[in-house]
């Protein structure tokens, strides 16, 4: 396995460092070949060459079975610029237009909600990647006056809308899992997200086994707190799904938990942790390095390592339950020693 790292900022370096030390032991404990190779861009090679990623940096990545990326963002850099190259370039480019968010707490204390646990939190959100309001279409005019107008497009395609539902449908079928439920605001949006019911309705006819729901966005933000037990998996578009999954980080435990990929079935595709660069955090060995191991674990499922993930999954779960944790977690161990132990307890 070919695998590009960008470690990027912040407390993207630190958690990379475990990502990285858990990956390489899973080759060593499952005999599997993993060469690693890392690449500086981030705050830093921006600053100091003016290049957020080099003229054939989205080929390059092209060439890799996937890319791993810790976080980008730094406060020196205010416009966001090579972050925004990096990470948001890379979706468009790569056009990796699935997110694939699993939300699944590893321990009862660890959950915010009263009298809620492990039996109730466990899906998994598909967020349309690369449409919507993210594709930065629209302007201002008469900006900084007060006759200013600032329009954003929110783009829907037949494609983007179809592929994300199917992919959400199939995901369904071939995980045993019975229940969809789409979110979007279509009785207030009512162009874009009548495209997203049409599509809804005549993708789950092909579904009888599974039993395809609806639900306005503000009411699933609203379930999500009060029942989440009812979700198996959701599906929404790319503005939702970023709102909905920072909650489904939450219900894990924290950001610090949360792992993601952004997906191109059969093409290369990009792991990364949920959370962003924390800069107050960086470099003082206390960041939560899970969200970045548990998405090496879908790196690995994603390339057909099932088993390889499985044992990265475990060893994760093992470090929860006997409090192997950092402080965002209640635990009283530094960023190194979590992924140490992690790493020392892969087992096939
Ligand atoms: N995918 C990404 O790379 C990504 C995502 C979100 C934000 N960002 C960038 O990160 C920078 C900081 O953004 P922010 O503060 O809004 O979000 P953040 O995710 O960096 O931090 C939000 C909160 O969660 C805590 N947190 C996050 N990850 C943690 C971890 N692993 N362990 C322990 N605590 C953790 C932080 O201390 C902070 O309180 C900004 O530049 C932002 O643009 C990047």
């Amino acid at each position: 396995m070919n695998i590009a790292v960008i470690a990027g900022d912040g407390i993207g370096k630190d958690v990379t460092a475990e990502a990285v030390k858990v990956l390489t032991r899973v080759g060593e404990v499952f005999g599997l070949p993993v060469a690693l190779e890392h690449l500086p861009w981030g705050a830093d090679h921006y600053l100091t060459t003016g290049e957020t990623l080099p003229p054939n940096g989205y080929d390059l990545l092209r060439s890799f079975d996937a890319v791993f990326v810790g976080a980008l963002g730094d406060p020196r850099v205010t416009d966001n610029r090579h972050a925004r190259d990096i990470l948001l370039g890379t979706r468009f480019e790569l056009d990796l237009y699935v997110n694939y968010r699993p939300v699944r707490l590893l321990a009862d204390r660890l959950c915010p909600l009263k009298g809620r646990g492990r039996g109730d939190v466990n899906f998994v959100v598909f967020r349309e990647n690369t449409e919507g309001v993210y594709v930065g279409c629209g302007g201002r005019f008469k900006a900084g006056t007060e006759d200013e107008v600032a329009i954003q497009e929110e783009i829907n395609t037949y494609k983007g809308v179809h592929r994300i539902i199917r992919h959400a449908f199939e995901y369904a079928a071939a995980h045993g899992l019975t229940r969809v439920c789409m979110a979007d605001k279509s009785n207030a949006m009512q162009q874009g997200h009548a495209l997203w019911q049409r599509v809804f309705r005549s993708v789950a006819a092909q579904y009888p086994g599974i039993t395809a729901t609806h639900q306005y966005i503000d009411a699933l933000a609203m379930f999500l707190v009060r029942d989440p037990g009812q979700y198996q998996v959701i599906v929404t578009n790319n503005l939702f799904g970023d709102i909905v999954t920072d909650i489904g980080g939450a219900l894990q435990g924290g950001l610090g938990m949360a792992a993601s990929g952004n997906l191109h079935p059969g093409r290369t595709s990009l792991f990364e942790p949920v959370h962003g660069s924390a800069p107050p955090l960086a470099g003082r060995n206390v960041a939560n390095p899970m969200g970045a191991i548990l998405s090496t674990a879908l790196l690995l499922e994603t390339l057909g390592r099932a088993d390889e993930a499985r044992s990265v999954e475990r060893s994760v779960e093992a470090a929860v339950e006997a409090g192997e944790t950092t402080p965002d977690i209640q635990g009283a161990r530094g960023t190194r020693e979590v992924g140490d132990w992690i790493a020392a307890h892969i087992h096939t």
